[in-house]
């Protein structure tokens, strides 16, 4: 079973290896593939490489859960009774955990402890909640019949999660699906599968019988490939590019029509008008757009601010990313750890180097820090205009563009010029112009004087190209349910 590595800060790793019906299994290929540390670049361990042989097993084990194991025939409070362990178990090792995600993923223990663990335990008791609180309708039809609805589980789920918040998505994902009756099969990113097989452990330790929650941590075009294609795969819910869930539809368009949700990248519009309560404004601007290394799909990373405050908001931002501390995910004065990877590091790179290149002005930061690991300076650009490369493309990294506006019908109209439609927030005190904002920026959600505030009851999803269906809250529960129609004559 578990292979323990053990790691710079004494961490124990877990699980390596494929979870399929309730074992741990090598791959049929005998593959392995090494998972990185971002603070250093240096391996941390070895994990076994789903691909389309292991994705099929893993598929067959699902469905027989899903047709022929307990629990279908389960009660609805049984399944909730389990759900609600696996978060008591979660929570009983949050420290560990914490720093598995920290060490994987590169931010902090801190936060992972005071943010992503805590919010990953209300999802899964949030949808434990609900498991038995999934019921239909009845509904008046013409003529002597008796007719009602029911919402059933899909069937075969398959998940494929990205690397920014891995508990948290494995926890978006796992929560819904189980509480609704459907067998799953979850791919974690290829760059962080620690905590995700950690709480596949943690699900065998809860009682869940066999095939229901697989596991397999691989590559996208192999075993994220495999389950989008797969013709026994009945539903899958999708977590990452825009440009890889266009994959993912076009997969299931060409297989089964399996049923597709989608959350996907975004250039979200944060708006500042004059009138805020400027302190909050910039620490919450800063917040929106440097939290978890800037690698949120959410981010707040088309900064509008309005004329009449503008030098001063951006001199205040400029001086609050300077003071930003950059470093070891483990030191707990860190804010801002690694970039999770040397392609995102690059990624970034670029985007700073476009930055300059096209005439934004560079206030803060703008280069690697140290020599090893992926870390950057947390970096502001003033003066950035809506065509430049910065102000158009997802860059998921700590780089704040910082654009200028003069009026409200004007903000609107260049919030909209995107394909994206994630999040939006504006800072103000005239509740007027916070209204006509949230009703007007075409985004799933709008945080009005705050940003990221995220709960498992709230849904969220993107319009336009940031995805399709909603996660969490009741929503999100939908998305996991087929509704059946039962008429009965009388
Ligand atoms: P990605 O979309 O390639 O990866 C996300 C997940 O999809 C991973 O589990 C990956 O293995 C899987 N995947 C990749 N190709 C696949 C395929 N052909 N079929 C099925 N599954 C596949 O994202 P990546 O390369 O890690 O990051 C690229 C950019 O995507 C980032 O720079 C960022 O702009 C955006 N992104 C957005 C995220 C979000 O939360 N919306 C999360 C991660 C990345
Ligand atoms: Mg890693």
């Amino acid at each position: 079973m578990a292979s323990v590595v053990s790691a710079p800060a004494g961490v124990a790793v877990g699980p390596t290896k494929l979870l399929i019906n309730n074992r741990w299994v090598t791959s049929k290929s005998g593959k392995t593939f090494p998972t990185l540390n971002p603070a250093t670049g240096e391996e941390i361990c070895q994990v076994a490489e789903a691909d389309a042989a292991d994705v099929d097993e893993a598929v067959k084990a699902a469905r027989h859960a899903f047709e022929k194991g307990p629990w279908r025939t389960m009660s609805a409070s049984e399944r909730g009774k389990l759900m609600n362990k696996l978060a008591d178990l979660i929570e009983k090792n949050a420290d560990e955990l914490a720093k598995i995600e920290a060490l994987d993923n590169g931010k902090p223990y801190s936060v992972a402890k005071a943010a992503d663990l805590p919010l990953t335990v209300a999802c899964y008791r949030y949808y434990a909640g609900w498991a038995d609180k999934i019921h239909g309708k009845t509904i008046p039809v013409n003529g002597p019949y008796f007719s009602y609805t029911r919402h059933e589980p899909i069937g075969v789920v398959a998940q494929i999660i990205p690397w920014n918040f891995p508990l948290l998505m494995q926890a978006w994902k796992l929560g819904p699906a189980l509480a609704a009756g459907n067998t799953l099969i979850l791919k974690p990113a290829e760059q962080t599968p620690l905590t995700a097989l950690r709480v596949g452990e943690l699900a065998l330790e809860a009682g869940f019988p066999e095939g229901v929650v697989n596991i397999l941590p691989g590559y996208g075009p192999t075993a994220g490939a495999a389950l989008s294609h797969h013709w026994d795969v009945d539903k899958v819910a999708f977590t990452g590019s825009t440009e890889v869930g266009k994959l993912i539809m076009e997969a299931a368009a060409k297989t089964n029509l399996k049923r597709v949700t989608l959350e996907l990248g975004g250039k979200s519009p944060n708006i500042v008008f004059a009138d805020a309560n400027m302190d909050e404004a910039i620490e919450g601007s800063h917040f929106a757009l440097f939290f978890n290394q800037g690698q949120c799909c959410c981010a707040g990373s088309r900064l509008f601010v309005e004329e009449k405050c503008y030098d001063e908001f951006v001199e205040k931002s400029a001086a609050r990313a300077r003071k930003r501390t950059v470093g070891d995910p483990f030191d707990a004065k860190t804010e801002q750890g690694p970039q999770v990877d040397q392609d995102q590091f690059d990624k970034v790179m670029a985007y700073i180097d476009s930055g300059k290149k096209q005439g934004a002005k560079l206030m803060a930061g703008g280069s690697r820090v140290g020599d090893h690991g992926y870390f950057i300076q947390p970096t502001v650009f003033a003066d950035v205009k809506d065509d430049m490369k910065i102000a158009q493309e997802e860059i998921f990294g700590p780089v704040m563009s910082i654009i200028k506006f003069r009026g409200i019908d004007e903000v609107v109209d260049r919030a909209n010029k995107t394909m994206y439609g994630l999040a939006a927030a504006v800072w103000t005190r005239d509740i007027g112009k916070a209204h006509h904002i949230a009703h007007n920026v075409r985004a799933g959600t709008v945080w009005v004087n705050c940003y990221d505030v995220f709960d498992a009851a709230a849904p969220f999803g993107g319009f336009k190209q940031s995805g399709i269906g909603r996660e969490l809250g009741e929503y999100g529960l939908q998305n996991y349910t087929e509704i059946k129609t039962v008429t009965v004559k009388l």
